[in-house]
């Protein structure tokens, strides 16, 4: 049986980095109360790089870092909330930059679960056998929906990039398990981006949500419970002891948020690779840059299994068991 197998890492952060010493300038908040709460000490912000060029960047090394052909390249996924526009999607872009012009390309918007879903998609077309390789990048510029006069959401997000190469392989190993869901009742409690509809003849009313609207509350209870639930349900259904996971790489919301899930799961917090403390919460973005930078230290080794969660905004929320 085909697999899809991890063979690339990389990342994309912009260049400025703004510490919680430097928001307490635009807003009345402090370093200790975001640390404290958050476990965030700095984050990287745009200052000229739309999603788009943080996922061409990023699409770059990891094709030239894989020698890949630019034309060998089947598909190009990008789960984001924040791409330049509705069309082109952010994939087709890439595209373009790139050359690669086999490639199907689209956006998936699964906010902080963007990144697992479009792993997900792409698993499917590789198991299937219509694409043998494949770029999913997951990417953010959250800094152009995020209001930038209140305290409790602009000191949380942050912008960048991450993304990996997927192959099919007939070896054993890839993607093993996913256990992915979606709960839109509870879409509330996370809204962002809507957008008025100025038609001339349109009555209808002003919706919420232009920038982040976050009931945090709601969102740390959800994360909490559906996390570790659905970590364990991957590991039931394979089989797989909790003690044979190398690393746990969850979405970066907050430090807090993925010590409890490791207490719930008692598995100890080391094996939680965390770098939110200087990257913020980068929504789709964060799994795959936590990806690279562990890659960049060496510690994905072929062979090793690792769990990767994503939740957030839908509400959505995914797990994945994949052996290196
Ligand atoms: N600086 C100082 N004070 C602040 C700040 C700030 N940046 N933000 C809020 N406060 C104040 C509030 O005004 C409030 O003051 P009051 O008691 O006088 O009214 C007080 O701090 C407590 O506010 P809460 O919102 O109740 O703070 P809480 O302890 O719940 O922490 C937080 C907020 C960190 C957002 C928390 O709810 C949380 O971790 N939620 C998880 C959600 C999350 O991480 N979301 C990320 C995006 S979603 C995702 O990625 C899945």
């Amino acid at each position: 049986m085909i697999k899809t197998k991890l063979v690339g890492f990389e990342r994309e952060l912009p260049p400025l980095s703004v510490t919680n010493d430097d928001l307490a300038k635009l807003v009345d908040t402090s370093d200790e109360w975001i640390s404290s709460r958050t476990g965030i000490k700095s984050r990287h912000i745009s200052t000229n790089q739309n999603t788009s060029d943080l996922c061409i960047s990023a699409a770059k090394k990891l094709i030239e870092g894989a020698g890949w052909a630019a034309e060998s390249v089947d598909m190009i996924i990008v789960g984001t909330v924040t791409p330049d526009y509705s069309t082109p999607s952010t994939a087709c872009m890439v595209q373009e930059a790139l050359g690669c012009v086999n490639a199907v390309c689209f956006d998936i918007s699964a906010a902080c679960s963007g990144f697992i879903y479009s792993l997900s998609v792409v698993d499917k077309f590789i198991k299937c056998g219509s694409v043998r390789r494949a770029v999913v990048l997951g990417a953010e510029t959250l800094s152009k929906i995020t209001d930038w006069t209140d305290r409790s959401t602009c000191v949380l997000f942050a912008d960048g990039a991450g993304g990996v190469l997927a192959e099919a392989s007939d070896e054993g190993g890839g993607i093993l398990y996913e256990d992915i869901h979606s709960d839109g009742s509870k879409g509330s409690a996370l809204v962002a981006g809507f957008r008025q509809n100025e038609n001339p003849y349109f009555r209808g009313g002003y919706g919420r949500g232009r920038f982040i609207e976050m009931n945090g509350r709601d969102i740390f209870t959800f994360a909490t419970r559906k996390v570790p639930e659905s970590i364990k349900m991957t590991l039931e259904k394979t089989g797989v002891g909790a003690e044979e996971i190398k690393y746990f790489v969850l979405h970066q919301a907050n430090v807090r948020i993925n010590e409890i899930i490791a207490k719930r799961l008692r598995v100890p917090e080391e094996r939680f690779y965390s770098n939110i403390e200087n990257t913020g919460n980068t929504s789709g973005g964060s799994i795959p840059i936590v990806l690279a930078e562990m890659n960049e230290k060496g510690l994905l080794k072929k062979g090793d299994k690792i769990i990767l969660s994503g939740f957030g905004g839908g509400l959505t929320w995914g797990t994945m068991l994949v052996e290196l």
